[in-house]
């Protein structure tokens, strides 16, 4: 802590010493540098430091790279490529790249592409060639023909799930995180899923079962069961080129109606069962045979009528599960910003930044262009104000988000038990 209150310290005044020996008028007011305030508080406490101690930890740093961006954005995103360490791969052809780019109204703007090339990246800032990006390190900003800034980095899979082409509805992630809990997954676990829809789900169990574990995925639409391999392929062909490690080969897609499937289930034993498709009780007689005894079901459910009409058809049928908890994930978004002084005749006024820049903006606003897709979101996490930047006492405004995520689905957790014998 005192460790934490030191640093703290040195930032402020290596921050108020740096603005107090600028002398000309443009640098008066520093300009506000764009990535800076999506850096870590660490991070940016680092930047502040005297060189020397900067430089503690850089040792490591990676050579220079191939490509060369213009230089000021090697000297802002410097640090960040330090921090990537020496297990950071650079680009190649193949793999995904998210681009993101800071908007107006404090939205960012998130660009899925797969890099070849010959290819460009489109926005509406203008276009970056992908041969740009190949063989950059993830964290660089690079620009665009209009100058626009981009940060250049891999998805995470909960990106790319929002991301990828969509079929049928997929399962949220907040909602994915919620079910592979309830079910306790482990790695190595054997889980199967019905149905495959677009593959969000599949992909979250694959990384959860791990190389040892499996993932049976049923599915009873064609162009649903192609769509969630296709989606499951690409994902782990572009992770195999951006990765030392192996992304797992452990989801078996199956095309069948899980209520045909009886037979299937006699050969295996099931650690856990997860159900996301119309009529989830059609799925209970298969397939809890099969699941161990104290096992989960988790279904995943659109409106709470749906669980009253699983649960009475767990009663009237009397399998053998006990309903543990019915929940809905909300996640509630949170906007914590420096303020602003406005000044008045006679009175002061205070408003945050939102206030005069945030309009709610629309859900997720998501375009597909050819191989690239285009999401943009609500910014949770302001940038901070050149105010804020240099002066440690401005007040800070912390209010629930204008926008919050509408979606929701009713998450339940069945739990099979040994009947007693009477
Ligand atoms: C909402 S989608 C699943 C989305 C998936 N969880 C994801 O995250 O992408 C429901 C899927 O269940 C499939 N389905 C419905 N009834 C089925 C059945 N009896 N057997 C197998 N699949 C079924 C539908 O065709 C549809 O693709």
């Amino acid at each position: 802590m005192r460790a934490w209150r030191a640093l703290r310290r040195t930032a402020a005044s290596s921050s108020s010493s740096s603005s107090s020996s600028s002398s000309s008028p443009s640098d008066a007011k520093p300009r506000r540098r764009a990535w800076e305030a999506s850096l870590s508080p660490l991070e940016r406490v680092r930047r502040l430091l005297p060189p020397e101690e900067a430089a503690v930890g850089a040792a490591a740093a990676p050579q220079p790279l191939q490509a060369s961006p213009d230089k000021e954005e090697e000297m802002e995103v410097g640090p960040m490529v330090e921090a990537a360490g020496r297990h950071s791969v650079p680009f190649r052809a193949g793999e995904l790249a998210l681009a993101e780019m800071r908007r107006k109204h404090n939205t960012t703007l998130k660009l899925l592409c797969r890099l070849a090339a010959e290819a460009v990246l489109n926005s509406s800032g203008g276009v970056l060639p992908h041969r740009d990006i190949i063989g950059q390190l993830p964290g660089q900003v690079l620009r665009t023909s209009e100058g626009k800034r981009l940060l250049l980095r891999r998805p995470s899979l909960d990106e790319y799930v929002l991301l990828m082409p969509r079929g049928p509805t997929i399962a949220y992630p907040k909602d994915i995180s919620a079910l592979l809990m309830m079910m306790d997954i482990h790695p190595g676990d054997t889980v199967l899923e019905t149905g495959s829809g677009s593959g969000a789900m599949s992909l979250f169990l694959s990384r959860a079962v791990g190389p040892k574990g499996r993932v049976l995925s049923y599915e009873i639409r064609e162009d649903h069961h192609h769509l969630a391999k296709k989606n499951y392929r690409h994902w782990r062909s572009a992770w195999e080129k951006g990765h030392v490690d192996e992304w797992p080969d452990n989801v078996e897609f199956i095309l069948k109606d899980i209520s045909t499937a009886a037979a299937d289930m006699k050969s295996v034993t099931l650690d856990a069962v997860v159900l996301d498709m119309l009529n989830p009780h059609c799925a209970l007689p298969v397939v809890h045979p099969s699941l161990k005894q104290g096992g989960v079901c988790a279904v995943y459910l659109a409106n709470i009528t749906q669980v009253i009409e699983l649960l009475d058809r767990v009663r009237s049928c009397k399998l053998p599960f006990l309903c543990e908890r019915i929940i809905e994930v909300t996640h509630r978004s949170w906007s914590v910003l420096p303020a602003k002084l406005k000044h008045y005749k006679s009175s002061q006024m205070v408003e945050t930044q939102e206030n005069i820049e945030e309009l709610p903006p629309n859900e997720y606003e998501e375009i597909h262009i050819q191989h690239q897709a285009v999401l943009k979101e609500s910014e949770y996490n302001e940038s901070l104000s050149d105010a804020a930047e240099t002066n440690h006492s401005v007040p800070y405004i912390a209010r629930p988000s204008h926008w919050q995520e509408a979606h929701s689905a009713f998450l339940t957790k069945l739990r099979k038990f040994r009947p007693l014998l009477s």
